[in-house]
Formats: structure tokens, sequence, C-alpha cells
């Protein structure tokens, strides 16, 4: 069985096609990142209007890479939240109405779920259950994943701006180009902070919860006291010192949730996955802890369609089918 994936969610258009066992036969993202690098982040309506205009070629393309037709697809997988409203239609519609036309079972999917399972993309299964985090520009959130009842429990998320969003906007304060991560850990380089430092959020109560709106402001009031003394500021310097305190952050966050819940895995996903320091430092720290850690691929950290293809496949194969009135949520949730 041959499953369309599609995803539409935020800035990417994106369709791919897996088979019943994971295999991705094809993955297609039409980044739209001209469009919105001028505005310094996503603006929701060009992006909807960007998907109607780039859905049908995608899905056109992710099919003949494939080397499939309509009439050789087992179903359609879609996103149907969380994500920008406008944007989520347009898939959404999309898959709909190819489903009926073709009279193929279909199957909205969480975004979310999409970014957990990227960690299984193109590999065996992960030991369960395994703590995953997903850090992107709209999440931050800690899940553990089990093969029971519930599979996905939410153990912690962001109280403001996601991990991805801090980077774009600390991103923005320094004058480096959108998207920031990528701009930041590029700034950044083998950089030492030096004595710079900043520290993001630890909750008082305790709680695994993330906040990075304080590391913002706390950048823009370094840059501003530099800037009224007159000083020149190392771009470099400040964004080694941003990441790192992210890095620290969510690298002792995690550990704890792996420890508290007695998991045996650590998954790392979804954009901020990218970051190659955060990558390494889970990576020493799950070693320490003796847990195997799972990191996709570049191309499967940032959104795309073949996770959402992979999380569908599951759903269909378990006999699931969703309902022709089946709405987009842009604040979905996952457990
Ligand atoms: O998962 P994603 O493609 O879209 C969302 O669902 O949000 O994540 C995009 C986010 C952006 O905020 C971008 O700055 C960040 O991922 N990102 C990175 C890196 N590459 C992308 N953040 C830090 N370091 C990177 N190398
Ligand atoms: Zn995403």
């Amino acid at each position: 069985m041959k499953i369309l994936g599609i995803e539409t969610s935020c800035d990417e258009t994106a369709a791919a096609v897996v088979t019943a066992e994971g295999e991705i036969l094809s993955s297609v993202v039409a980044s739209q990142m001209e469009v919105h690098a001028p505005f310094g982040g996503v603006v929701p309506e060009l992006a909807s209007r960007q998907h109607l205009r780039l859905l049908p070629g995608v899905v056109e393309q992710a099919l003949v890479r494939a080397g499939v037709s309509w009439e050789g697809l087992g179903g359609i997988a879609v996103t149907r939240g969380p994500g920008l409203m406008g944007s989520l239609l347009v898939g959404l519609t999309f898959a709909k109405t190819a489903a009926w036309a073709r009279d193929l079972p279909w199957v909205g999917v969480n975004h979310l779920e999409g970014h957990l399972l990227s960690a299984e993309l193109g590999t065996a299964p992960l030991p369960r259950p395994f703590i995953g985090l997903v850090a992107s520009g709209g999440h931050t959130n800690l899940y553990r994943v089990s093969s029971g009842e519930p599979a996905y429990r939410l153990l912690a998320r962001t109280r403001d701006d996601a991990v991805g969003e801090a980077f774009d906007k600390v991103a923005k304060l320094l004058g480096l180009p959108y998207p920031g991560g990528p701009a930041i850990q590029d700034a950044a380089g083998g950089k030492e902070p030096g004595f710079l430092r900043f520290t993001s959020a630890r909750m008082k109560d305790g709680t695994l919860a993330f906040s990075f709106s304080g590391i913002k402001t706390a950048v823009r009031y370094y840059l501003q006291a530099a800037a009224a003394r007159g000083e020149t500021v190392d771009a470099g310097e400040v964004a080694a010192a941003f990441q790192q305190a992210v890095v620290e952050d969510l690298v002792a966050k995690a550990l704890r949730a792996v420890q508290d819940t007695g998991a045996r895995a650590l998954a790392l996903t979804g954009g901020v996955a990218a970051n190659e320091p955060l990558r390494r430092a889970l990576s020493r720290a799950a070693a320490g802890a003796g847990v195997p850690f799972f990191v996709p691929a570049r191309e499967w950290c940032t959104d795309n369609a073949a996770m959402i293809a992979l999380a569908g496949v599951r759903h269909l194969a378990a006999g699931e089918r969703s309902a022709w009135d089946l709405p987009a949520v842009p604040y979905l949730e996952l457990d």
C-alpha cells in the first residue's frame, strides 16, 4: 500500500509518498522562504495563497518521483492541525477532494504526531516508551510516547515563545536573516560566548515547562545597553551565548523527563532539531544517562510530508478513517 502525505500547516507546501512499511518513495517540499523573508516571519494570508498556488504541482511531482499514479495509491494522509487556519484548509480541502474523486480512504493527522514519528522515518521503530522533544517554530513540547494508551502524553510545553520563535526573534534583533535558527547557528560558528552569559528561565515550581521570552528580552536589553554606551557588539558572540543557554535548558529538561519517566530512549524532532550544537549536546547527555538517542536526518526535522504520510500509514493500517466533515483545528492538541 502506498500513501500520499500532504502537509500545509505553516510555510512549507509538501507532499510525499510512503509505503505501508514506512519506506519513503518520494518527498517534495516547496519552501515559501523568499515570500516571507522580507517580513521577518510567516505572513498567514500570503502562506495560504502560496499553498493554493503550489500544492497541485507539488503533489503531482511527489507522485511522479515515486513512480505511482492516483490509481496506485492506497490512501491519503493530511495535516489537520495545529497550524495556520488558512494554510491547513488548503491541504485538508485538497485531500478530501482527491479522496472523494478517487474513492480513496483518507485520514487527518496531527502535525505534532508527524514530528514525533519523523524519528522513525526510514529506520526501525524506536523502543517505547521514549521521550520525544518537538522543538520547532511553533512548539517546544516534551512527550512520553508509548505503545499502550495513551500513545502520547504531554509532559511539558512552553509558557510563552516556542524555541524556534526565540531563535527567529533573537536573529532579528541581531540583524540576521530569516529563518533565524540556521542564521544564529552560523553566526555563532565555533565561537565561545566568552564572559557573555544568558540563561533561560527555570520554573520556580520545578516543573519541566519551558519559557523563552525572558532570554529574548535579556538579549534586547543587552543590545540596547551596548548601543547606549556606543559600543559595537559582536553578533557572533551574542548568538553563541544565546544558543548555549537554550541548548543547556533543552538538554536539562529532556534528560529530567527521561529520568522521571524511566523512558527507554530519547528523540529530538522539529525544525530546531537541525541545530548542530543541540544534536551533539543531547546525544552526549543521552549516552551519559544510558539511553539511545535518535534524531532524524536534517531534511526530516523541518516541516515535510513524509512524516505526515508515516503517521497516516499507521492510522490507516489500524482501520481508522476520517469523516468528510473533519475540521482543520489551529490549536489541535496531541494527548
Ligand atoms: O518544524 P519547523 O520547520 O516549522 C514549524 O512547525 O514551526 O521549524 C521551523 C523553526 C524555525 O523557527 C527555524 O528558525 C528553526 O526551526 N530552525 C533552527 C535551525 N534550523 C531551523 N533553529 C536552530 N538551529 C537550526 N539549525
Ligand atoms: Zn512543524
